[in-house]
C-alpha cells in the first residue's frame, strides 16, 4: 500500500515542531529550557474578554454550529475596528470576512486562488505560512530577498516588468507583512501606495498581514492599513487576528477585509471547509476589538517595548552582542553574534538549546534568505532573560 504521498513527502518538517523535539531531548538531559523560541503571547487576554468567554460558555445554546465567515455582528466589529483605527470603511457583507485565525485565513485563500498554473511572489525571509500556504494548494512560489522592505519592492516591480517585456506570465499575487515576523520592519504609507499603484497597473492581487499592526511602541511607528491607500480595494485582501494584540492565539478568530473578489473566494471555499469558530469565542472577540482593549493595548505595548530592550542591552553588555532594538511585533531578530557566525542558524540554535537551554528560532527556518540571522520571541520576563543571558554567556 502507498505510505509516501506527494504533500508530506514535499513538505520539510515544520520547523516549531523540529525546534520542540530538541528542546524536549535537551530537557530530557536535565537541561534548564528558557524558551524564546515561538511566537505565543505568555499574558492573559484582557480580564472583561475572559469574563465574557466563561459567562458564554455556560450557555448550551452556543454550542451549535457557527457560520461561514464568522456572525454578523463580530464582521460589524471588524469593520468598526477598521473605521477607528485606520479610518477605513468597510461594507460589512461583502469585504469582511471571519477568518480561524490569520493562519487558516491565508492558507484559505491560496486554496481559493491557486491552480498548477499560476505562481505567487513571496518575501524571504517569511512567516511560514506565506510560503506553505501555496505549497499546500500545489501551487508555486517565486522567493524575493527581503531583509529589507525597499529592496524587496524594487527587485519585485523588476521582476514583474521583466516579466511584461519577455510576454512570460506575472504572478497572480505578492505577499507583504508588517510589522515583519521575522524582521520586525515597519513600511510607512508611501510603500503601500507605491506597490498598490504597480499591482493595479498590472493586475496584481496583494495578500497584506498586519497580525502585529498593534504591537507598535512609538507613535510615529504606528503600523498601517494597506486600505488606508487609494486604490487598494481594487487589489488587496488584508489579514490579522486577535491572536497578538490581544493576547488570544488559542482562540483562533482572525479575519480579512478588503477586495471582494478575494473575500468571495475565501468565503466559497471556507463554506466547504469550516463552520467558524465556537460563538462564545467569536463573541469576545468583538469585545477584545472594542475601545474596552485601549489600556489592555497600551500596557501590552510597554511590556514588549521593555522587554525588547532589556533583552538587546543585556546581549550587549554581557555577550557582546550589538542587536538592533524592535519598532513594532513581539521580537528581536538578529544576525547571529560574530563569534558562531561561521555555523548555519539552525546548527547554531541547535548548540544553544543543548548546551544551554536558551531556544531561538533559525533565521533559515523563515526561508533562505534568513540564514545568518536569529529571532527571539518576547515571551520571557526579566528574571527568565537574564537567566537566558547567564547561561549563553558560559558557551559564548
Ligand atoms: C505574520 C503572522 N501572521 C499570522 C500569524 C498567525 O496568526 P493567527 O494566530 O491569527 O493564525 C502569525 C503567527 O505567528 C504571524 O507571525
Amino acid at each position: 500500500m502507498q505510505n509516501k504521498f506527494y504533500l508530506t513527502e514535499k513538505l520539510p518538517p515544520y520547523i516549531f515542531a523540529a525546534m520542540y523535539h530538541l528542546k524536549m531531548e535537551a530537557a530530557a538531559n536535565g537541561v534548564e529550557i528558557i524558551d524564546f523560541g515561538m511566537g505565543t503571547p505568555d499574558s492573559p487576554p484582557p480580564q472583561f474578554v475572559m469574563d465574557r468567554l466563561a459567562e458564554l460558555s455556560l450557555n448550551g445554546k452556543m454550542f451549535a454550529y457557527s457560520v461561514t465567515g464568522g456572525i454578523e455582528i463580530l464582521r460589524e466589529a471588524i469593520c468598526s475596528y477598521y473605521k477607528r483605527r485606520f479610518n477605513v470603511s468597510l461594507d460589512v457583507k461583502t469585504e469582511a470576512l471571519v477568518t480561524i485565525g490569520a493562519k487558516e485565513g491565508i492558507a484559505s485563500l491560496a486554496t481559493a486562488i491557486s491552480d498548477s498554473e499560476n505562481y505567487f511572489v513571496v518575501p524571504s525571509p517569511a512567516y511560514p505560512i506565506h510560503t506553505f500556504a501555496f505549497a499546500l494548494s500545489k501551487s508555486n512560489v517565486v522567493h524575493l530577498p527581503a531583509i529589507k522592505s525597499q529592496d524587496f519592492l524594487r527587485d519585485f516591480k523588476k521582476f514583474v516588468e521583466e516579466k511584461v517585456s519577455k510576454g512570460e506570465k506575472k504572478p497572480l499575487a505578492v505577499i507583504v507583512n508588517y510589522p515583519c515576523n521575522p524582521t520586525t520592519e515597519i513600511v510607512g504609507l508611501s510603500f503601500y501606495q507605491e506597490i498598490v499603484d504597480f499591482c493595479k497597473q498590472h493586475q496584481i492581487y496583494i495578500i497584506s498581514d498586519v497580525a502585529y499592526a498593534e504591537l507598535y511602541f512609538d507613535e510615529k511607528d504606528k503600523p498601517h492599513s494597506i486600505l488606508e491607500v487609494d486604490g487598494a480595494k481594487d487589489v488587496a485582501i488584508e489579514f490579522s487576528s486577535v491572536s497578538k494584540s490581544y493576547s488570544m492565539a488559542g482562540c483562533r478568530v482572525g479575519f480579512a477585509v478588503g477586495n471582494k473578489t478575494l473575500i468571495s473566494a475565501l468565503y466559497k471555499i471556507k463554506s466547504y471547509l469550516d463552520y467558524g469558530s465556537f460563538n462564545p469565542l467569536q463573541i469576545a472577540a468583538i469585545d477584545a476589538l472594542s475601545e474596552k482593549s485601549d489600556d489592555y493595548l497600551k500596557n501590552l505595548r510597554l511590556l514588549y517595548k521593555e522587554r525588547g530592550e532589556f533583552l538587546c542591552n543585556l546581549l550587549e553588555k554581557e555577550l557582546n552582542w550589538v542587536v538592533e532594538k524592535p519598532k513594532a511585533s513581539m521580537f528581536i531578530w538578529t544576525k547571529l553574534p560574530k563569534k558562531f557566525s561561521h555555523l548555519s542558524s539552525f546548527d547554531f540554535c541547535k548548540k544553544m538549546i543543548e548546551e544551554t537551554g536558551v531556544v531561538m528560532t533559525p533565521g533559515s527556518s523563515f526561508g533562505e534568505n534568513g540564514e545568518g540571522f536569529v529571532r527571539f520571541s518576547l515571551i520571557r520576563n526579566e528574571e527568565e532573560t537574564r537567566k537566558a543571558v547567564a547561561a549563553l554567556k558560559k558557551v559564548f
